[in-house]
């Protein structure tokens, strides 16, 4: 039996104002379906489905039987050199669900991992084409990569980057976010204005030349900093630059793949193709860490020039692909399709469309928006406080409401369930409701 902690103090916790949370720490210890359970037995209803990773709801009998038996089969095996069968089968089921031309995965540990190891292999590409010279990465502000070196530089939050700004990889440089001059406030969906932003990729191509620049990356609605649906149009005209100026196109779809927006990926449901994919989080329903960058035809062929006994890509983990997240995705994959999962979630869309589109009248809300189930409401920040209010709204809905929700500065943020109840929806935003009404 392991000892129940007796001080919250020896754990530092990951992007948590760590201080405040241990004056009244919100700890849980159990989950399942729709529910978690507090270590004092409450239960709260989640509206973030984990950390937008379990979509399909906790502790799911058919990936808790499949972890259970792979952990007493196979627990772990050398990952370089040699493989393991369940790698082997999640890779073939992963690509058989991306957008055609995607026939090979690289498997992380991580999000970032994934992100990291894109603009590796992105690198790589150029590299190995003999076009060496295309070493600039372009990231978007207003995006989140994750925190290791690469992801960090590409991406564009400012308290992630402001503390290492001076070790952020050099040759990065970001285009403008998708919430423009264009953005009209309490758009629902897709904006219909603004695909021009994606032009600014065109005036950092004339400030270095397309020849230098090896590649972009977006998250085709960016999650983290508050939900930003693309522009419509948006996404297929940056794919045209890039054509254009041989620059390959990565989506991070660490967010968006996996129902989130009712299609196993992004691309799928926006029309554009990227040259490289990343994805983690629904991969497993969050079950065990895993990550993904899935690579289309000619990125892998690439590599695979020059004497077969020699290794095309040096770069791998020691988790790369390991058997029981493995055993875990391969579970996930199976509930996804044979549940119906990722219909469930696209027929759930419009009642979710609608209720976070009814905060539009209150007090405290400057703009709501959605896609798939992704949503967000943005309230006013407190004069010289920012992110005052949201962090309220969270601990009010977790202690009064029994709700986990999720604040980024002001903005609360929601990922239901991709087979979410209809009325254990309404009923978290009539919480929601109540705990606006009651906060300054
Ligand atoms: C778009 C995107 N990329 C990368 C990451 C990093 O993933 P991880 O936290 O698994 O490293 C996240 C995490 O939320 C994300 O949303």
């Amino acid at each position: 039996m392991n000892p129940a902690a007796t001080s919250t103090d020896p754990l530092w916790m990951p992007f948590t104002a760590n201080r405040d949370f241990k004056k009244e720490p919100r700890i849980i210890a159990g989950a399942s379906g729709h529910h978690y359970t507090t270590t004092d037995g409450t239960r709260l209803y989640d509206m973030f489905s984990g950390l937008w990773t379990s979509g399909i709801g906790h502790c799911h009998p058919k990936i808790v039987e499949a972890v259970q038996k792979q952990v007493a089969e196979l627990d772990f095996c050398m990952t370089f050199q040699i493989g393991n069968d369940k790698a082997f089968a999640l890779a073939e089921q992963v690509t058989s669900m991306a957008p055609d031309g995607f026939k090979q995965c690289f498997f992380t540990n991580s999000g970032s991992e994934a992100v990291d190891t894109a603009l590796k292999i992105a690198l790589g590409y150029h590299r190995a084409r003999h076009e060496g010279s295309r070493t600039r990465l372009i990231g978007r502000e207003r995006s989140y990569h994750g925190v290791n070196f690469g992801g960090m530089s590409v991406g564009g939050i400012v308290p992630n980057r402001k503390a290492f700004s001076a070790n952020l990889i050099p040759g990065v440089d970001h285009i403008r976010h998708t919430m423009g001059s264009e953005h009209v406030a309490f758009t629902r969906g897709q904006p219909e204005h603004g695909a021009n932003l994606a032009d600014d990729l065109e005036r950092l191509v004339a400030l270095h030349d397309g020849s230098n620049i090896a590649a972009v990356i977006v998250e085709p609605v960016a999650g983290s900093t508050g939900i930003l649906p693309p522009p419509i149009g948006y996404l297929q005209r940056l794919r045209e630059i890039c054509d254009k100026h041989g620059i390959l196109l990565i989506f991070d779809e660490v967010i968006t793949a996996f129902g989130r927006i009712g299609e196993p990926f992004g691309a799928q449901r926006f029309g554009v193709t990227p040259d490289i994919i990343t994805t983690a989080k629904g991969l497993t329903n969050g079950v065990i860490p895993m990550g993904a960058v899935l690579v289309r035809d000619h990125v892998y062929e690439a590599f695979m020039q020059g004497p077969e006994h020699i290794i095309e890509l040096f770069h791998g983990y020691t988790y790369s692909g390991h058997p029981v997240a493995a055993a875990a995705g391969l579970a996930t994959i199976d509930v996804y399709e044979t549940e119906g999962i990722f219909e469930q979630a696209r027929s759930l869309e419009q009642t979710f469309e609608d209720i976070i589109h009814s905060f539009a009248d209150h007090n405290h809300v400057i703009d709501t928006r959605n896609v798939g189930l992704m949503g967000a409401i943005e309230m006013a920040p407190r004069e010289g406080q920012p992110g005052a209010r949201g962090l309220e709204a969270h601990k009010a809905c977790f202690w009064d409401e029994q709700l986990v929700i999720r604040n980024g500065m002001d903005t609360l943020q929601f990922a239901p369930f991709l087979n979410s109840d209809v009325d254990e929806m309404q009923q978290s935003f009539a919480s929601v409701r109540r705990v606006l009404d009651s906060i300054d």
